[in-house]
């Protein structure tokens, strides 16, 4: 292969390279998603425990009406700080459906640290019949099945504040394309929103004396959303950390060897 050749298809294939970052960059979900600053990003990111309790706080109080989260146990609260004995009272205060007994009937009892989270509704269609025909996604993974990708990476945490805190008035000429029952929402595709505004400000009281703004509360909520998603996202990090300077150890020792082993070679 001549060399212009080789120059022409290098130089291809870094015009093919570039139009792949700029497809991967289109917004997945057709709305501007506002980036925030999170606790968790970064190489050295990590969860405020604070925070996710005042999360757990608001889904418990708010979300959990409508939207179920059925890959999270409650023990996994555990992992975010909470005691045995908070946890116990937690799952205590949902009534959960078992059996059949040995009379062969279903019964109802406390739900116990190893039931997953209760689901608001029985079934899908139930959970449609009372949302005006939506269906409230189940919240396990909606922190990383919403993170856009490419040039305009934004967190799932950035999406769902943004939602939460893009509810407003339409004009005129908005209302009048609005089907029945909808809100309208900028940070929603389309923006017409079958969620009634779930949060104002005050919809919950923190314990730690937090102020319950509606940004506050959708911060919490959206972090502890991430967490939920990625329950092992810090020590994956932390592994990373590890590999990292594994490498760069290695690499250095291997230097040093190979000066010494070529040193008198000339
Ligand atoms: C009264 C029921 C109800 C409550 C309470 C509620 N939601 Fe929703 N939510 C819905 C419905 C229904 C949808 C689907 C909307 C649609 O498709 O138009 C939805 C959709 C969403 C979406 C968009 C999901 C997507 O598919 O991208 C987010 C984010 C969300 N809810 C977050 C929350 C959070 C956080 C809370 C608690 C602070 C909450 N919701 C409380 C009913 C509810």
């Amino acid at each position: 292969m001549g060399v212009g050749q080789f120059i022409l298809r290098l130089a291809t294939v870094a015009v093919a390279g570039v139009a792949v970052l700029f497809v991967a960059a289109a917004p997945k979900h057709g709305v501007h998603v506002e980036k925030e600053e999170w606790s968790f990003q970064g190489f050295f990111g990590k969860f405020d425990q604070a925070q996710l309790h005042r999360g757990f706080q608001v889904y418990k109080e708010v979300c959990s009406a409508c939207h179920s989260m059925n890959l999270l146990s409650y023990r996994n609260l555990q992992e975010i700080g909470f005691s045995e004995a908070q946890v116990k009272e937690i799952a205590a205060s949902v009534t959960v459906m078992d059996g059949p007994n040995d009379a062969g009937e279903m019964f109802e009892r406390p739900g116990k640290p190893s039931d997953h989270f209760h689901a608001p509704f029985p079934n899908e269609q139930a959970a449609r019949a009372s949302n005006n025909g939506a269906l409230p996604p189940d919240f396990s993974l909606i922190a990383r099945s919403r993170a856009g990708a490419g040039f305009g990476a934004y967190e799932g945490a950035d999406y769902i504040h943004g939602v939460l805190v893009g509810y407003r008035e339409p004009t005129a000429e908005e209302k009048a394309k609005m089907p029945e029952g909808m809100y309208f929402n900028e940070g929603f595709n389309g923006h017409h929103i079958a969620m009634p505004p779930p949060l104002s400000d005050g919809a919950v009281t923190y314990e730690d004396g937090t102020q319950a703004t509606l940004d506050q509360m959708s911060r919490d909520v959206a972090v502890f959303l991430t967490w939920a998603g990625e329950p092992n996202y810090e020590n994956r990090i932390r592994t990373g950390l590890k590999a990292m300077l594994f490498l760069v150890a290695f690499t250095l020792i291997a230097y040093a060897a190979k000066r010494k082993i070529w040193a008198n070679i000339h």
